[in-house]
Order: structure tokens, then C-alpha cells, then sequence
């Protein structure tokens, strides 16, 4: 699938590495243009580098309403308006309700769902400008799926999910698209654990019908297809691109019943 970006330009949360990256190289390649909108200066100007016609960088952290609101007015000012969103920025942390410390969850809480809503907060004005445009959260399958010890986590990803429908259902009339998207395991520097946890690789790729991790690219390609014309109909609804890991109720060992059920 080949997807035209010509005339377009988008706002990426999180375009400094990962899927946030992979989605805007697939943008860059596609002849659109993009504002990074990231901590990570040096990852976000190196990407800008590849493509300093199409793609700008600016410093942003999405716990910050403002900040979010200079990377749009970057962005339009740079390519005379902007036409949707990708919110990628986001992180993971361990812990279980009564381990946490609370500014864990604070932190969670605040980058992976506020850190959302800011983003379409200071987009929307934008959208508006240009008549309609697409929003693109990235959520997970662990707002769908609870995980063990994930609390902060899964409590954000699934309330992502679930304003992402109120953000369909209130600005579709102004022909505003929102889709949330819930990768399961997908390589990126998020899940490379340092010192790696094999047994816990493992049991993520076991649980993996196609049998083999993610990339970021599978993401950015439905990303991609989510901003296009081609998802002119697909609002208001979460879709997971997991190879299936979301699919199982984890009793690999079924099969071998068979033959002793009469
Ligand atoms: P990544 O770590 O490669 O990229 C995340 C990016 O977000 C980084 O560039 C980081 O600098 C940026 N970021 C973190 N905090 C920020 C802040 N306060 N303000 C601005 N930028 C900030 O991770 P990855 O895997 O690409 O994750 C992207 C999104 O996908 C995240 O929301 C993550 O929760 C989600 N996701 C990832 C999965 C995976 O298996 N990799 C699975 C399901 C969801």
C-alpha cells in the first residue's frame, strides 16, 4: 500500500524514536511534512536531518499544554496548517496499586493520558482551520488487556481509548476523525528492557499468533492508512495490531485433551 502525503502535515508526539519515528519517516517518504514533537532533542533532529524540507523539530514535553501549542503554531506557520495528529509520546512503569509510589503514577498518568488530551486540545483549533483533519492515539493492547503489575499503565491506555471516542463523537461534525490504535509487542527502545528479561520476551512472543514481535513500520503502515482518505469511514473506535497476541485465553496446553474427551 502506497498512501499520497503530498500537501499534507501533521503534528507527531513522540516522533523522535520508536513508532512516533517510524510514522514520520513513512509521512517523509510519502511526500508529507511533519512537526516532531518530543524530549529527545537529539533523536528528533537527527530524523529532521533525512528530511529538512518536509519535517521540523521542536522541543516538547506533552505534560505541557503550551508547549504543545508552540509545536502546532511551528508547524502551521511552517507548512501553512497542520491536518491531523499522531500522539505516540508515552511511557511504561512497573508497579502494582499499593507498591507504586505515587509520583509513578502521576508521571504515567500525566504523559501517557494527559499528554493525550493536550495534544488534541491544541490541534483542534488547527484542524478546524483546514476544515477536518485525523487524530491518531496511540494506546496498547494493555488498555484493552489488563497486565500484571502494569497498574498506572493499563489504567491510562484504556482511558486513552475511551476518550478517544468521546473526541469522534464531539468533533466529527467538524469533520474530525479519531482513531485510537493498541499495539501489542512492538520492538522499539520502550521494550528493549535493559538487562533483558528473556523469560519475559518469551512469554510475549509465545503469546504471539504470527509468532514474531512487531515492528514500528507495522504500526506507522496502519497509521498511515488511519490518516488517509482510504479510513474516510473509521472513526470513534480503537483497532489492535498485536499478530494476534490479544486473541488467546492462554491455555496453550488444550489441545493436548484431545483424545481424552469422549
Ligand atoms: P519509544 O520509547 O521508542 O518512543 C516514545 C517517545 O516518546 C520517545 O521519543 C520519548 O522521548 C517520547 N516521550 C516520552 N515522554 C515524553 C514527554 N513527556 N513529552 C514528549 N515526548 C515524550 O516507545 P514506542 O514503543 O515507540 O512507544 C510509542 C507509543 O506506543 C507509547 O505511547 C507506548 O505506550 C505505545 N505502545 C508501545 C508498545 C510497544 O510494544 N513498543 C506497545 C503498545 C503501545
Amino acid at each position: 500500500m502506497q498512501i499520497d502525503f503530498s500537501g499534507k502535515a501533521y503534528l507527531v508526539t513522540g516522533g523522535a524514536s520508536g513508532i512516533g519515528a517510524a510514522t514520520v519517516r513513512y509521512i517523509a517518504e510519502h511526500a508529507g511534512q511533519a512537526v516532531i514533537a518530543d524530549i529527545n532533542t537529539e533523536a528528533g533532529e537527527a530524523l529532521v536531518a533525512e528530511f529538512p524540507e518536509q519535517l521540523r523539530f521542536h522541543h516538547t514535553d506533552v505534560t505541557e499544554l503550551t508547549q504543545l501549542e508552540a509545536a502546532c503554531a511551528l508547524g502551521a506557520d511552517a507548512f501553512g496548517g497542520l491536518d491531523g495528529a499522531v500522539n505516540s509520546a508515552g511511557l511504561g512503569s512497573l508497579g502494582t496499586t499499593t507498591d507504586m509510589p505515587l509520583e509513578e503514577w502521576h508521571k504515567v498518568i500525566n504523559i501517557d493520558l494527559h499528554g493525550v488530551f493536550y495534544a488534541c486540545r491544541a490541534i483542534i483549533p488547527h484542524l478546524r482551520q483546514r476544515g477536518g483533519g485525523n487524530i491518531v492515539n496511540i494506546a496498547s493492547l494493555s488498555g484493552v488487556r489488563g497486565d500484571h503489575g502494569f497498574a498506572a499503565y493499563n489504567a491510562a491506555k484504556a482511558a486513552v481509548i475511551n476518550y478517544t471516542r468521546t473526541l469522534a463523537l464531539d468533533h466529527g461534525p467538524e469533520n474530525i476523525r479519531a482513531v485510537a490504535v493498541c499495539p501489542g509487542f512492538i520492538e522499539t527502545p520502550l521494550t528493549a528492557i535493559p538487562g533483558s528479561i528473556d523469560a519475559v520476551r518469551k512469554d510475549w512472543l509465545d503469546a504471539i499468533a504470527l509468532g514474531r514481535a512487531g515492528q514500528p513500520e507495522d504500526v506507522a503502515l496502519l497509521t498511515a492508512f488511519l490518516l488517509s482518505p482510504a479510513a474516510s469511514y473509521i472513526t470513534g473506535t480503537e483497532i489492535v495490531i498485536d499478530g494476534g497476541m490479544g486473541s488467546s485465553n492462554n491455555q496453550p496446553n488444550l489441545p493436548k485433551l484431545f483424545g481424552t474427551m469422549g
